[in-house]
Formats: C-alpha cells, structure tokens, sequence
C-alpha cells in the first residue's frame, strides 16, 4: 500500500516507516518538525538503504495537505501528528486543541476532498482515565482528566461522527499503552528536548550521566513495590501493530478501536533495575511524592488486536532497555 504518516519524523513515526517500508509499503513522511528534526531522515536512509519521500508541512494547513494528498494518492493516512505533553497541556489548552483537534479536523477534511477515506489514528490508553477494572479493554469506559487527553477522546469521537456519515470511511484508532525502547540499530530513538517527562528517557538519561538521579513518584501505591505500574511496549511491537492495522483497513469500514499494549505491567523500580541490567551499572534514584493525575496501575487487554490484526507484542522488558540504552550511548 501506499501510506501517508503525518508525524512520520517523530518518535513512534519514524519507527512505523522502518516497520513499513521494510514490510513492502510505501511510505510517504509528512511532518512540520517542531517535535523532531530533518536528521532523522538520514539516519532512515541509513537503515533502509533508500531515503523515504518526505513533505515537510502543518496538518493545519489545507492547500499544503491537499497539495501533499494528490501528488501522492496514498490509499491510507496514518496519523501521528500532535502535540502529546500532558503537563505542557494544562498550561497551554488553546495549543492542544488548535494543533491535534484542528489539525485533525483539516487533515480529514482534505482527505474527504480527496477521496482518501482510510484513517489510522496515534490514541492513547489516557482515554480510560482512572481505571475502574483491569486489564484494560475497548469497552471500557473513557474518561479524561487533562487537555492532551481531552484531544484523543475528542478526535475518537469525530472520527466515529465521521465514520457514521459515510460508510466508506475507515478508522482505526490504536490505543497505545506506554511505548519506549528503538531501533535495533541504536539510529533512531526517543530523544526529548529538555528535561523528560516521561519515565524511560529519563532514566536513560541518569544511566547516562546526564541527570542526577531518577525521581520516584510515590512508593504507596497499592502495587506489589507501591511504586506506579504501566504496561511498557517496544516501540517496534507498536510500528508492527500500525502495519497490520494498515492491511486490515484495507477491508475494515466503520470506526473501532483497538488497544496495543502487552497485557503485562511493570513497576518503575522494575523499570530502574532492568535498566541497570541494560546499563551494567546502578541507578541513582530517590522516592519522592506521587505526582498529582497518577493513577496506581495500568495495564492492557490485548485481546482484540490478536484477534482481528493477528497482532501479538514480542519483544520483552530487557529487549525494550537494551535498545533504549543502545539509542542513549548514540545521542550524548
Ligand atoms: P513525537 O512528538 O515524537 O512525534 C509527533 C510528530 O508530529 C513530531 O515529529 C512533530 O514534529 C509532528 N507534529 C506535531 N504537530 C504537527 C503539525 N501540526 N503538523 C505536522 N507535524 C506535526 O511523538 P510520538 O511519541 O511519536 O507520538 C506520536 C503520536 O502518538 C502522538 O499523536 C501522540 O499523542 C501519540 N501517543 C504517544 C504516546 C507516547 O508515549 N509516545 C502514547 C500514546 C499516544
Ligand atoms: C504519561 C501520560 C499519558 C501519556 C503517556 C505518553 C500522565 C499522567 N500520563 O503516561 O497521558 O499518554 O505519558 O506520553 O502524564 N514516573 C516516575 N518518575 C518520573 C516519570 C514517571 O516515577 O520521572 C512514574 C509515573 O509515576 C508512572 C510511570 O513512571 O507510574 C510511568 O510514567 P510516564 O512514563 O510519565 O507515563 P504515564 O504516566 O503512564
């Protein structure tokens, strides 16, 4: 197939063009950069041999998308593109809403105008809220506590509203669990700029000499350890998740979600010792207070992607620490 990944130099983008491309898809990379950088192509040339097509471009721009859509005619979009820090989105809400629901709200009305009907959407297991049983599955219910997650449930339900207009449309929207982990090649990777928000990359940072110490949110979570447990998935299990997502809306119309996660959680002092694993040497690190909107554990129903994608993660916790770490030793 012929597949448009708005996000494509980002994070989990850039992955899924590798897991893509090398799965005989065409891929065609749109992205304005301001969460990534134009290096990242070259270091795609390098682990594909070619260099994929990439458009640089706002999704909130409608002439430039259109432009980008009829040149290419790609059979799918798959739709990375968005601004994704919760805390960042509770200072900022006007930014979230224009970047991810207005960009979403352009990109879908240029592939209307096109005629490309066929839509797989980055959304997120913060659309569960605080869970009221676990694992996770679709039927869920949703809820959300901060704007970030306010715009994955909300372009969730404009694609369903979309989906029941037109029954031509496809949408699949990806539950994505907590991805980390990179390339086996140790080329591309989760790099954020500043202080990291998330767990991994700053303790990969620590490992790497770069933070001081690993600040531990809270140890009196009613957990096994107390600390916060997630479902870690590498983030190549994931780009596999959106290339078997791709072939299945190939006959799939309506709207479904499915989550990809591993069925399996982690705590984060799990986390700092596999780390340390991968590292070969200790982690700093220090408990300090919980960290307000956390909630104590949450992990995946992977059921439904086995069953209709075929899909299955694969990769394991060391595999997940070992390619971060290998990723780290390339960025300092
Ligand atoms: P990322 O920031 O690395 O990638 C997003 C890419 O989108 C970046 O390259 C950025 O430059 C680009 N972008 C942002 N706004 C744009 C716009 N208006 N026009 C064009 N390009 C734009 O993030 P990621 O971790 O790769 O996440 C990808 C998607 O998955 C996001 O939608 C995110 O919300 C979602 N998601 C991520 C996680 C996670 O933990 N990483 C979890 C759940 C969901
Ligand atoms: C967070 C977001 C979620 C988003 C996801 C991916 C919140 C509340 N949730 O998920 O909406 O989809 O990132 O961007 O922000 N932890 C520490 N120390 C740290 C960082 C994290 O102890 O420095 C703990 C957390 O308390 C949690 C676990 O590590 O228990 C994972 O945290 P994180 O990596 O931020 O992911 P989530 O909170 O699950």
């Amino acid at each position: 197939m012929k597949i448009l990944l708005t996000g494509g130099t980002g994070f989990i983008g850039s992955h899924t063009a590798v897991a893509m491309a090398q799965s005989g898809h065409e891929v065609i990379l749109f992205d304005n950069f301001c969460n990534s950088d134009c290096s990242v192509l070259d270091r795609l040339q390098s682990i594909l041999g070619f260099r994929p097509a990439f458009e640089e471009g706002d999704i909130r721009d409608e002439k430039r998308l259109k432009e980008v859509l009829q040149t290419y005619r790609p059979e799918a979009v798959v739709h990375f593109a968005g601004l994704k820090a919760v805390g960042e989105s509770v200072q900022k809400p006007l930014e979230y809403y224009d970047n991810n629901i207005c960009g979403t709200v352009t990109l879908l009305r240029a592939m209307q105008q096109t005629g490309i009907k066929k839509i797989i959407f980055s959304s997120s297991a913060t659309v569960y809220g605080m869970p009221q049983y676990l694992p996770l599955d679709e039927g869920h219910p949703l809820s959300v506590t901060n704007p970030y997650g306010r715009t994955k449930l909300q372009i969730e339900e404009i694609l369903s509203d979309l989906c029941a207009s037109d029954p031509q449309w496809s949408a699949i929207c990806l539950r994505y669990f907590n991805p980390i982990g990179a390339h086996e090649s140790g080329l591309i990777g989760e790099n954020p700029r500043g202080i990291p928000n998330n767990l991994l990359p700053y303790v990969a940072r620590v490992a790497a000499g770069q933070l001081q110490a690993v600040q531990v949110f809270g140890n009196d979570y009613d957990t096994p350890d107390g600390t916060g447990v997630r479902d870690y998935i590498h983030v190549m299990d994931l780009a596999d998740g959106h290339v078997r997502a791709a072939q299945y809306s190939q006959t799939h119309r309506g709207w479904i979600a499915i989550n990809l996660g591993t069925g399996v959680g982690y705590s984060v002092l799990d986390i700092i010792h596999a780390y340390e694993k991968a590292c070969g040497h200790p982690i700093a690190y220090r408990i300090t207070e919980r960290r307000p909107g956390d909630v104590a554990s949450n992990w995946a129903n992977p059921q439904r992607a086995f069953e209709l994608l075929g899909w299955k993660a694969r990769y394991t916790l060391e595999d997940m620490c070992r390619d971060s770490w290998r990723f780290q030793q390339n960025c300092r």
